[in-house]
C-alpha cells in the first residue's frame, strides 16, 4: 500500500501533478486510485472525462484507464452521510441563535468536515485492500490542513469530554427543555459522533507511517506560494507526517531568454536557491512550465517523464523528517539532523516567525509556530549528528 497526499496553495498544480503521478503508477501495474475534493471536477477535465459518466457516477470511482480511477467527492452527499446528525445539531444551534436556516446550514459546516471524507475513504480503502495506492489531490493548503488533526482531536474529545457530555445530556435534557430555547444534543448526535470516532481509528495510524504515506508539496518559485509551503512543511511535520518530496512546478526553460521574462527568470532563480534553504534535505524535483496547459494523458506524461525522469514515482525520496518538534515542561525543543556539522562554526538567528541555521556556507531557514517564534529564549546544543535547539521562557535567559 501506498499513499501520496499532494498538497499546496491554489493553483500550483496540484492535479496535474497527481494526475501525472497516477498515470505513471497505474503503468507499474499497480491498482491506483485518485481522490479529490475539488468540486470544480479539474480531476475529471484533465483526463477529459465524459460529463454524463461522471454524473451517473457522482461521487464515486470512476475508472480512466487500465489499473487507475478517479473519484471526485461529492461534498454535499459527504457531509450528509458522515456529519448528518452533528451537521444537524449544529445547524439547529446557530438557526436557535437567530442566524437564518439557509446560512445556518452553511455555516454548520465545520472547518475540516469536508475533508475528513478523505480520510473516511483512505480508512475504508487500506482495509479493504481495493487498491494498492492512493493519492489525494488535497485542497489548497490555506483551508485544508487542520484536518489532518481531526482524528487525535476527536479521540481526545471522546476519551475526556464525550462520555461525560452525553451523561449530563441524558439527565439535563428534560430539565433544560423547559427551561431554555436552546437545544441540547440528542441521542443521535451523540451516535453520530461516535460512529465517525469508530470508523476514523487507525486512520492517524496510516497517515503517519513512513513505510506508507508521504506528502509531496507542490509549490512554484514565487516569494508567496513558497511562505506558504513553508508553513505547509511545518505543519506537516507537527502532524507527525512524513515529506518525501517538494515539487517545484512552473520553472522557466532555458530557452525562455528574451528581454520580456528576464526578470521574472531572475526571480525564479532567487527562489529556486531559497527553497533549497527552506526544504533542505527533503529533494526538490523540479519541473519546467510547458508550452501550454497539462490537458489529456499524452501532456501529463510528457510531465510525469519531466517530474519523475526514470524513477519510480511511488519509491519514497525521502525517508524520516527534516526536523521535529515538541513541547515538554513548558519548553519548545526542536531536533534538526545535520549530517556534515563541525561544532565550532553553527550559528543561530531568528528572525520574526524564521529561525535561520548557518554551518560554514550551508544555510537553513525554518519557519516555527507563532507560539515558539514568540518564545523569549533560544539556546542550542550538538548530540551527535542532531542539532537541539531549545525555545523557553524568560526565566532561563
Ligand atoms: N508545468 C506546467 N506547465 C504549464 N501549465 C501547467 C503546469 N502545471 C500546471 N499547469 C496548468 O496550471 C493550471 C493549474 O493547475 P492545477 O489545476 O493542476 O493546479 P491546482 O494546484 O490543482 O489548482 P487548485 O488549487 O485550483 O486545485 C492548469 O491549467 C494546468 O494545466
Ligand atoms: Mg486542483
Amino acid at each position: 500500500m501506498r499513499i501520496i497526499f499532494f498538497a499546496g496553495k491554489g493553483g500550483v498544480g496540484k492535479t496535474s501533478v497527481a494526475a501525472a503521478t497516477g498515470l505513471k503508477a497505474a503503468l507499474l501495474k499497480k491498482r491506483t486510485i485518485i481522490l479529490s475534493l475539488d468540486v470544480a471536477h479539474s480531476l475529471s477535465d484533465i483526463f477529459d472525462l465524459d460529463r454524463d459518466l461522471l454524473d451517473h457516477n457522482k461521487g464515486k470511482p470512476v475508472s480512466v484507464s487500465e489499473n487507475l480511477w478517479i473519484q471526485e467527492l461529492d461534498i454535499q452527499e459527504e457531509i450528509e452521510n458522515n456529519w448528518g446528525a452533528i451537521h444537524k445539531y449544529v445547524s439547529t444551534l446557530f438557526n436557535t441563535s437567530g442566524l437564518d436556516e439557509i446560512l445556518a446550514e452553511e455555516l454548520a459546516v465545520l472547518p475540516g468536515m469536508e475533508e475528513v471524507s478523505l480520510l473516511l475513504y483512505i480508512n475504508r480503502y487500506v482495509r479493504q485492500q481495493e487498491y494498492d495506492v492512493i493519492l489525494l489531490d488535497c485542497a489548497p493548503t490555506g483551508e485544508s490542513l487542520r484536518f489532518i488533526s481531526v482524528p487525535t482531536t476527536l479521540e481526545w474529545y471522546i476519551k475526556k469530554i464525550f462520555r461525560v457530555e452525553k451523561a449530563v445530556a441524558r439527565y439535563v435534557r428534560p430539565v433544560a427543555k423547559k427551561l431554555y430555547d436552546i437545544p441540547l444534543p440528542g441521542n443521535d448526535y451523540f451516535d453520530a459522533i461516535e460512529h465517525l470516532f469508530q470508523r476514523l481509528q487507525g486512520v492517524d495510524q496510516i497517515l503517519t507511517d513512513p513505510a506508507v504515506t508521504s506528502v509531496r508539496l507542490v509549490t512554484n518559485p514565487e516569494k508567496i506560494v513558497l511562505k506558504e509551503t513553508q508553513r505547509a512543511f511545518m505543519y506537516f511535520y507537527l502532524y507527525k507526517m512524513h515529506i518525501d518530496a517538494v515539487i517545484m512546478n512552473r520553472v522557466f526553460p532555458e530557452e525562455v531568454n528574451d528581454r520580456y521574462f528576464s526578470r521574472w527568470r531572475k526571480s525564479q532563480e532567487k527562489y529556486l536557491s531559497q527553497a533549497k534553504e527552506y526544504f533542505t534535505p527533503v529533494p526538490i524535483l523540479q519541473v519546467n512550465l510547458f508550452q501550454d496547459e497539462v490537458l489529456g494523458p499524452a501532456r501529463l506524461t510528457r510531465l510525469a517523464d519531466a517530474l519523475y525522469g526514470d524513477r519510480n514515482p511511488l519509491d519514497h525520496f525521502f525517508l524520516g523528517q527534516a526536523f521535529q518538534l515538541s513541547k515538554k515542561n513548558g519548553e519548545y525543543h526542536l531536533r534538526l539532523k545535520l549530517p556534515f556539522v563541525d561544532k565550532q562554526n553553527i550559528e543561530l538567528n531568528r528572525s520574526s516567525d524564521e529561525l535561520i541555521v548557518r554551518v560554514g556556507s550551508f544555510k537553513m531557514h525554518l519557519l516555527l509556530p507563532r507560539q515558539v517564534a514568540a518564545a523569549p529564549s533560544v539556546r542550542a546544543r550538538l548530540d551527535d549528528q542532531y542539532l537541539q535547539v531549545y525555545f523557553g521562557g524568560d526565566k532561563n535567559g
